[in-house]
């Protein structure tokens, strides 16, 4: 660990002695107490697991002392002082007791709480500092802002926290540095245990909670009293925080870049708005802790009623604050939100749009242009997939510029289109090919191959995706573009859509384009309304055309059997039967019955979803395929809560384990209406490559 032997800690003498030579009394207001032991120190460095080179950033500094610990193991490190006195005393303490590490050494006269990613812009370290005032022993040092010398990325806090702002300065800086992926501080006991504990612990409040909405927290090794100046009247424990990848649905999806820097995109902004609002919930949750949430609730959650937003997540009213997992906070915000939004009478209102706005487009520096062939060697190339879907829910209401107001809980399955693209010099080739998924019965890439036939390629949405993103970064060369399909072509199950998600995502990444989530999301409803569900994946609520969507939290992976028609139907042909049908038009769904049906969802309830599910296009596509009726009552009389998808004509077969699925798929495989089945389940979102840098 000394990879620097040349540091020499301080020691108690030393830092008796330093403190009466600047007549410094450590104050109660600042939460000062100065570790004494070098052996503490070296505890401390150790548990951080600090290496040579390491990015880390350290609050209050006070002395010195641990800050030689790090520099003693090799580390940059950036410290943050509040206070101008011992700021202005720590570089002469580090030139002198770490005289060769002084140029990996910087430092920050600044409130903690108010340190942001620009105040690390431009940094002298101590030793240049001190070169550039002629004063070897070093002074007063600050911010150089005219030379930029260096920018710092902490990578790492390792900090003797101030105790009374302990908590605040962690989540601060969680919320502003997104490079910042772990942290080993010092606090006070009682919140190093707040911090780690879990729902239903006594001590579990805001602060385990918030902090758990940007990773894990776990207790490190407790630290004797005796090692600090003054001896404080509290215990003290390190505490280890490590920033987790989260997903969709999980906490902190929406998280990882926060504190909005000038110049934040859309995406950013949606993002930091949606902490602000779990934040918000976490503080009225807890402000009546013991009151049930229904009722602590109440008022945070007008115009709704709390209670059937609270069971929609599958969340019991009657628990209280301290029961819950930042997951589940997360899940009772969006849905507030997705439902306000859904419900919203005006249109244009909403808080929750798709993050739209000027992005800033890169083009990629290596692109080839129209007549110029990329390398040989790395062709550029980028593969994304997207999931085909069910509807749960799909209620339409009255329709507008040809299209219909829809409410849309829009669930993936796990049925995968693949795109690959490949950029060449000039046209653009697509190549579609098909595969069976695990477990098909009966399948033959016939029906599909036949669906697809009479389509132009030039009419593809993957073709036509690529197009959109190229002409968002002046792109003028040309693509090769492979389609892998396993959604049924024209069957309800947005396999089109699919590829038009996919290629929306590998043009981003091969093209670099650069845009945002919110922005291909866009850029996917000019192509589709089922396109932006494509881009997303999991389980989403969806309004307006079907095209702007709320991510929900994951559903379980429940098991189905879409019985595949040999027929199609064109889905502006059932809306048509939908409107002819003269029945008054069916009212758009109502809050209880969104949330009944996701409460059910989360449950697994199998019989109350047989009750829920509804599809308003259900009816119209039996009656221009009655056949279909003849799967639906054969797979009802096997036990599984049959319904059809989207337009149609897909019939889906809820089931409540993979042994059934795979009955009833061979079952279903022999009837005469049916083409094909396919065993399939619910599935998450997924965090591939094309979607990690939103989702990571
Ligand atoms: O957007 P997409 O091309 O998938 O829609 C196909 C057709 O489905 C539309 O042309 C329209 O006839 C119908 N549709 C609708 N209302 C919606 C979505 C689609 O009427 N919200």
């Amino acid at each position: 660990m000394q990879e620097n032997p040349a540091v020499t800690l301080l020691t108690p003498s030393v830092i008796h002695r330093l403190c009466r030579q600047l007549d410094i009394r450590p104050t109660k207001q600042l939460g000062q107490n100065f570790v004494t032991e070098p052996s503490a120190i070296r505890k401390i460095v150790r548990e951080a697991g600090v290496k040579a080179g390491d990015q880390v950033l350290e609050v209050g500094p006070g002395l010195g002392s641990l800050t030689l610990g790090l520099l003693e193991a090799g580390a940059c490190v950036t410290a943050c002082e509040i206070d101008p006195r011992l700021a202005g005393f720590l570089p002469a303490t580090i030139l002198s007791h770490a005289p060769g590490a002084a140029r990996q050494m910087y430092l920050i006269q600044k409130d903690a709480l108010k340190l942001l990613p620009a105040d690390l812009v431009g940094l002298l370290s101590i030793a240049e500092d001190a070169e550039g005032s002629g004063d070897e022993r070093g002074g007063n040092v600050s911010v150089a802002t005219s030379t930029s010398s260096r920018d710092f990325s902490p990578e790492v806090l390792v900090s003797n926290l101030p105790y009374n702002v302990a908590v605040p300065v962690l989540l601060h800086l969680f919320a502003v540095f997104p490079s910042l992926k772990r942290a080993l501080v010092m606090v006070q006991k009682e919140v190093a245990l707040r911090l780690c504990a879990t729902p239903g612990s006594k001590v579990y409040g805001v602060p385990s909670v918030k902090i758990a909405w940007y990773g894990r927290a776990r207790m490190g090794s407790e630290i004797s009293r005796r090692v600090f100046y003054p001896q404080p009247n509290v215990d003290s424990a390190l505490v280890e925080i490590t920033r987790e990848i989260k997903t969709p649905g999980e906490s902190g999806f929406m998280g990882e870049v926060n504190g909005l820097a000038p110049g934040a995109t859309p995406l950013e902004e949606q993002k930091e708005k949606e902490r602000q609002a779990v934040f918000n919930l976490i503080d009225q949750a807890f402000a009546s802790r013991r009151k049930m949430l229904r009722a602590g609730l109440k008022s945070w959650a007008r115009p709704l009623a709390a209670e059937p937003v609270l069971k929609a997540c599958g969340i019991d009213p009657t628990a209280r604050a301290e029961n819950l997992r930042v997951e589940q906070f997360v899940a009772i915000a969006r849905l507030q939100r997705a439902l306000l939004a859904g419900f919203e009478t005006q249109e244009g209102k909403s808080t929750w749009e798709n993050g739209s706005g000027e992005g800033e487009y890169k083009a990629h520096e290596n692109l080839p242009v129209a007549g110029e062939t990329p390398t040989e060697k790395a062709p550029l190339k980028a593969r994304a997939s997207a999931n085909g879907k069910v509807n749960l829910l799909l209620a339409a209401g009255e329709s507008e510029d040809g299209y219909h107001r829809l409410s849309i809980v829009f669930q993936a399955v796990s049925l995968k289109e693949t795109v690959e693209i490949t950029l060449q010099p000039a046209g653009i080739d697509l190549e579609v090919s098909f595969s069976a998924p695990p477990g098909a019965v009966g399948y033959h890439p016939g029906r599909d191959q036949q669906a697809m036939s009479g389509l132009d390629p030039q009419d593809n949405l993957a073709t036509r995706a690529f197009v959109l993103v190229a002409a968002q970064c002046g792109y003028q060369g040309g693509a090769q573009i492979k389609i892998n399909k396993q959604v049924p072509v024209a069957a309800g199950m947005a396999g089109g859509s699919a590829d038009g998600a996919a290629a929306l995502l590998a043009a981003n990444q091969v093209l670099a384009a650069g845009l945002t989530l919110g922005e291909l999301a866009e850029l996917g409803a000019s192509l589709g309304a089922d396109v932006p569900f494509g881009l997303y994946g999991g389980t989403c609520f969806a309004d307006r055309r079907g095209d702007r969507i709320t991510p929900l939290p994951p559903a379980k992976p429940l098991h189905l059997v879409v019985a595949v028609s040999p027929e199609t139907l064109p889905t502006p042909k059932v809306f048509q039967r939908f409107d002819q049908a003269g029945v008054p038009l069916t009212a758009l769904p109502t809050l209880p019955e969104i949330t009944a049906l996701l409460q059910a969802l989360y449950a697994g309830d199998f019989g109350a979803l047989a009750k829920l599910i509804r599809n308003d296009l259900q009816a119209p596509a039996l009656s221009l395929l009655p056949q279909l009726g003849a799967t639906i009552e054969v797979a009802r009389q096997q036990g599984a809560i049959p319904f059809i998808t989207g337009s149609g004509p897909s019939v889906i077969c809820l089931v409540d384990s993979a042994e059934k699925a795979e009955k009833l798929a061979g079952e279903l495989a022999q009837l005469e209406q049916v083409a094909y089945t396919l065993p399939l389940t619910f599935s998450a979102p997924e965090i591939d490559l094309a979607r990690k840098q939103w989702w990571a």
